[in-house]
């Protein structure tokens, strides 16, 4: 119902070119984003290093409530954070939250880098490893049932649509029972899936950027599904609408995310 109230009020311009698909990717270059997929993360963190994304300090508080969501002990915290790129979520974490190990993988082995090489590194702390999501069994770095936390941030929709289930259930094993996963990514008819040029559109809600990564829009009734059909439950689902500000460069846009958070059955 949300989903149609913010197609409806898309301007008739912004409606035909979301449905344009006169233009979309060939099914060759298609394939070889998919098999590039990784050089495409690494040449990105390449180039950007680790200035592209910011810190994100506002999952400290989003983690303090999920961490009042777990069984109670006082034992170390074990966290998962899957495609963790530079270490923007791990690092401001480990800061802030008391008694946490986290394992944090990324597709991109020069990512994985740069979170080994962070001011803040220890392997008493964090175990960072290179892996492919979609592919690579978790449980080669992980022991099962061993996670109280994992996080899927900015990352799902990096993943071709055909492979999003695998990587939930890659994760789902590696959760204890009553384990949590925290979801965050881009929601549909956000303003950056607005401006993709129709040539760019790989099918519905999935377009390619300039350096060949890729970007899933979600609906909230999609993440559903797949986090069901993986075997979690929901506890909480929804849009989440916020600006990207930048007084600098003139920029003040709205934003749509679905933010999320599933638990394992016990
Ligand atoms: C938009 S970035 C977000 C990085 C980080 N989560 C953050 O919020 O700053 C997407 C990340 O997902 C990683 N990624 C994409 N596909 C993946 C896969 N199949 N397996 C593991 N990581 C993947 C990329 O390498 C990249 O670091």
């Amino acid at each position: 119902m949300a989903d149609e109230m913010t197609f409806s009020a898309l301007s008739e311009e912004g409606k035909k070119k979301l449905a344009d698909n006169s233009k979309i990717v060939s099914e060759f270059r298609q394939k070889k984003l998919e098999k590039e997929a990784q050089k495409n993360w690494d040449l990105f963190y390449k180039r950007n290093a680790t200035n592209f994304f910011k810190d994100r300090h506002w999952t400290t508080a989003e983690f303090e409530e999920l961490l009042s969501l777990c069984e109670k002990s006082d034992n170390e915290r074990v966290l998962l954070e899957a495609g963790c790129g530079v270490g923007n979520l791990c690092y401001p974490l480990l800061e802030e939250i008391p008694n946490v190990f986290i394992h944090a993988c990324d597709f991109s082995q020069r990512a994985v880098q740069f979170v080994k090489e962070h001011a803040a590194f220890s392997e008493d702390k964090v175990n960072a490893f290179q892996c492919d999501l979609t592919s690579d069994n978790l449980l080669s770095h992980v022991p099962e049932c061993s996670v109280d936390i994992a996080t899927l941030v900015f990352v799902l929709s990096a993943v071709h649509p055909d492979k999003m289930l695998a990587v939930l259930q890659n994760i789902i094993q590696i959760l204890k029972p009553g384990g949590l996963l925290f979801f965050r990514d881009y929601g549909l008819y956000d303003h950056a899936m607005l401006r993709f040029n129709p040539r760019n559109k790989l099918s519905d809600n999935f377009y390619v950027r300039q350096d060949g990564t890729r970007a899933y829009y979600f609906s909230k009734d999609l993440v559903e599904t797949l986090f069901h059909q993986a075997g979690f439950q929901t506890l909480e689902n929804d849009y989440a609408y916020r600006r990207t500000v930048n007084k600098k460069e003139g920029i003040d846009v709205p934003r749509i995310f679905v933010q999320a958070k599933f638990v394992k059955p016990v």
